[in-house]
């Protein structure tokens, strides 16, 4: 009887692999534990710096890359389609970073280019910057609403 138990269960067990692909390597979004720190999305910041970011997207639109400030995304305002952006980087121009930052400061830096946009709740997004000619702070930025996707 224990038998014809365990043989059914593992058969039931087996059908619902098929029917049901749980994807245990994908772990769940970690965006929230970024977006909903101030700490946090400063880093991205220091970062966006650090590794250059702002030299093409400038503070203002910047040399060649887009300006991440409004509501136009080539390849998506959703943090994992920047995260993605970020690690394989895009055929025109923007650098994989993907094995140079680890993840979490990639999260970090999601954070950030999402507070440029105005995505993040203003007590999250970093005030105003250390010198007096900076941009007006990310906490005071509007909140663009972003269109659909139009990549080239
Ligand atoms: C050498 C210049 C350069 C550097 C450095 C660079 N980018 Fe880019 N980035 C680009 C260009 C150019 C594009 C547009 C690519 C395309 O259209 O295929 C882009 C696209 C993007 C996008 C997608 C925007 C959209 O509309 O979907 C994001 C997000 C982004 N970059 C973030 C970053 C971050 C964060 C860093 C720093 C870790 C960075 N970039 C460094 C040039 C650069």
């Amino acid at each position: 009887m224990r038998a014809v138990c365990l043989a059914t269960s593992l058969a039931l067990g087996l059908i619902g692999c098929e029917r049901e692909s749980r994807r245990f390597s994908d772990p769940p979004s970690p965006t929230p534990l970024y977006e909903n720190n101030a700490w946090a999305t400063a880093e991205g910041k220091r970062l966006f710096q650090w590794f250059n970011c702002v030299g093409c997207h400038g503070l203002s639109g910047g040399g060649m890359g887009p300006p991440l400030m409004d509501d136009q995304w080539r390849y998506g305002h959703d943090p994992l389609q920047i995260h993605a952006t970020i690690v394989n980087g895009r055929p025109n121009g923007m650098p994989a970073f993907g094995g140079r930052i680890p993840d979490p400061q990639v999260w970090q830096l999601v954070a950030y280019v999402r507070s440029l946009s105005g995505q993040l709740r203003i007590d999250v997004a970093p005030g105003r910057t250390d010198h007096l000619s900076g941009k007006s702070p990310e906490s005071l930025k509007e909140r663009e609403q972003p269109t659909p996707e139009h990549a080239p």
